[in-house]
C-alpha cells in the first residue's frame, strides 16, 4: 500500500462496529438461553475467531445482514472436537478462557505466532484461585489447556494490572462460581462487560468494585453495536493534523472509558465536538465532528499514570499527532504496550525514527520533540493492525511516498479502512 501526502480530509464516515463490544455481545449471547439478534456486529478477523470458537462449542450462529446467535446457557456448551483457534485475538482467548474454565469438559485454545507470545498468567492466576484447572507453556503463554471442573469458587480479586480482558475473564468465570465474585479495580478500564451484563458496580476508597452474583440468568436480547471509537481514532487524528479538514464520524461509541484520546487531542488544541449523543444498549453513542484550520497549531504533552489504560489502543496514532505538534511528546507507564499484537513501543519508535524523528525509547514508553517534517519511508507493521493504520495516517502528512509493508493486517479490526480513507481524502 502506497500513501501520499493529502490536501485535506472531508466527508461522513460510518465506522465499523466496536470490536470490544462485538466480542462481548457474542459471548454473552452464547451464554444466554435464547435467540439474540445483533445489528452492526463487527465482521473482522478477530471477531470471526470468536464466532468460530463459539461455533466449535456448539453455538448456532447465522451471519446475514444481522447476526443471530442462539445461546446455550452458561453450562451447556459442547466439547470441541479439536483445539480452539483464537488467531490474533487476545480478547477471544482471554475472555473465552473464563467461560471454558467452568465447563465440565476439557478444552485447548491457542492462537497465531503473535498471540502465542502474549502473557496469559494474568488470567491463569485468578482462574486458578477460583479452582480452575488450567495450564500454559513454561513461559505462561498459549496453548492453554483447560480441564473439566464441577464448579468454580467465588473470589475477591484486586486486579494487579489494569486490564479489561482480565476483568472480563473473571466476570465470565464468576458466572460459574457458587458464591458472589468481587473484582476490585484501582484504575478504571473499559466497562463494556459489566454494562452488558447489568452487574452491580460501586466504589470504595477510590476503587471500583464489580460484583457477579451466582446463578444470574442472561436474557436473550436485540443488540445494536455502536461504531468503534478506536477505529475512528485514525480519522479523528488525521482530520486534526491535516489543514482544512472537516469530517463527521457517525454513530460511534462515546463510552467515557474509551474516549480518553479525544480529551488528549482537545488538550493538544484539536477542534472536536460531539453531537446527537444518546444511549443505545446501555452504551453512550453519538457523532464526532472534527475540524482543522488553515494552519495546524497543536501542542504536545505527556501521557502517563491512570490515563494510560483509557488510551492504550490509541497511543500509536496519538504518537503520529505528536510528531506534527510542537513541543515534547512523551508516553510513560505504558509497559503493557509491549504485550499487544506487536511490541508497540518498539514499532512506534522504529517507524517514527525512520520517518525522521529523533526519538528516545524507554522500557515503559518513549519521548520525542514534535513539529518536524516527516519523510515517507517503508513502514514495518509487524503484522499489527493499529501500527499499519496509525502510520498510514502519518503517510498523509509526510513528504514523499510512504509504503505500508503489510496493509492486509488491518482486517484484524477494520477490513474496509483503506476504502473509507480513500473516500474522504482530497
Ligand atoms: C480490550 C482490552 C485492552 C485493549 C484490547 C481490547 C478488550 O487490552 O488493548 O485491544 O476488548 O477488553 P487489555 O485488557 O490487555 O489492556
Amino acid at each position: 500500500m502506497k500513501i501520499k501526502k493529502a490536501n485535506n480530509l472531508a466527508g461522513i464516515i460510518y465506522p465499523p462496529g466496536d470490536k470490544s463490544i462485538s466480542h462481548r455481545v457474542a459471548f454473552i449471547s452464547a451464554l444466554s438461553n435464547g435467540v439474540n439478534v445483533i445489528e452492526n456486529f463487527l465482521l473482522s478477523d478477530d471477531t470471526l475467531r470468536t464466532l468460530d470458537c463459539l461455533g466449535e462449542l456448539g453455538v448456532e450462529i447465522e451471519i446475514s445482514e444481522k447476526l443471530m446467535i442462539k445461546g446455550r446457557g452458561v453450562k451447556n456448551f459442547q466439547k470441541p472436537r479439536s483445539t480452539l483457534y483464537a488467531g490474533n485475538s487476545g480478547t477471544t482467548i482471554r475472555l473465552l478462557s473464563g467461560i471454558l474454565a467452568g465447563q465440565n469438559f476439557n478444552s485447548e485454545i491457542t492462537g497465531d505466532d503473535s498471540l502465542r507470545k502474549r502473557p496469559m498468567m494474568r488470567i491463569i492466576k485468578p482462574l486458578r484461585m477460583m479452582g480452575a484447572k488450567i495450564e500454559a507453556t513454561e513461559n505462561g503463554t498459549a496453548p492453554l489447556k483447560i480441564y473439566a471442573v464441577k464448579n468454580l469458587n467465588s473470589i475477591e480479586y484486586e486486579l494487579e494490572i489494569p486490564s479489561a480482558q482480565v476483568k472480563s475473564c473473571i466476570i465470565f468465570a464468576g458466572l460459574h462460581a457458587e458464591g458472589k465474585t468481587k473484582i476490585i479495580e484501582k484504575v478504571q478500564t473499559r466497562d463494556h462487560t459489566e454494562r452488558l451484563l447489568g452487574l452491580k458496580v460501586s466504589s470504595e476508597d477510590g476503587k471500583k468494585i464489580i460484583e457477579v452474583e451466582p446463578g444470574i440468568k442472561i436474557e436473550n436480547k436485540y443488540y445494536l453495536i455502536p461504531g468503534d471509537i478506536s477505529s475512528s481514532a485514525f480519522f479523528i487524528v488525521a482530520a486534526s493534523i491535516i489543514p482544512n479538514s472537516h469530517i463527521v464520524v457517525k454513530n460511534v461509541s462515546l463510552n467515557p472509558t474509551r474516549t480518553g484520546f479525544i480529551d488528549v487531542l482537545r488538550k493538544m488544541g484539536a477542534m472536536i465536538e460531539f453531537e446527537n449523543v444518546r444511549e443505545v444498549s446501555n452504551e453512550q453513542i453519538g457523532d464526532v465532528i472534527v475540524k482543522s484550520g488553515k494552519e495546524i497549531n497543536l501542542k504536545n504533552l505527556t501521557l502517563a499514570g491512570d490515563l494510560i489504560p483509557n488510551v492504550i489502543d490509541e497511543i500509536p496514532v496519538l504518537a503520529v499527532a505528536g510528531a506534527v505538534a510542537e513541543g515534547v511528546f512523551e508516553v510513560r507507564n505504558a509497559r503493557d504496550l509491549r504485550n499487544k499484537e506487536s511490541d508497540r513501543i518498539k514499532a512506534i519508535v522504529k517507524n517514527l525514527r525512520n520517518m525522521g524523528i529523533e526519538i528516545e525509547e524507554y522500557e515503559d514508553g518513549f519521548s520525542f520533540e514534535g513539529g518536524k517534517k516527516l519523510k515517507g519511508t517503508l513502514i514495518q507493521t509487524y503484522g499489527d493492525h493499529r501500527i499499519a493504520m496509525a502510520f498510514s495516517i502519518a503517510g498523509l502528512v509526510a513528504e514523499g511516498e510512504t509504503v505500508i509493508d503489510n496493509p492486509e493486517c488491518v482486517k484484524i479490526s477494520f477490513p474496509n479502512f483503506y476504502e473509507i480513507l480513500k473516500n474522504v481524502l482530497n
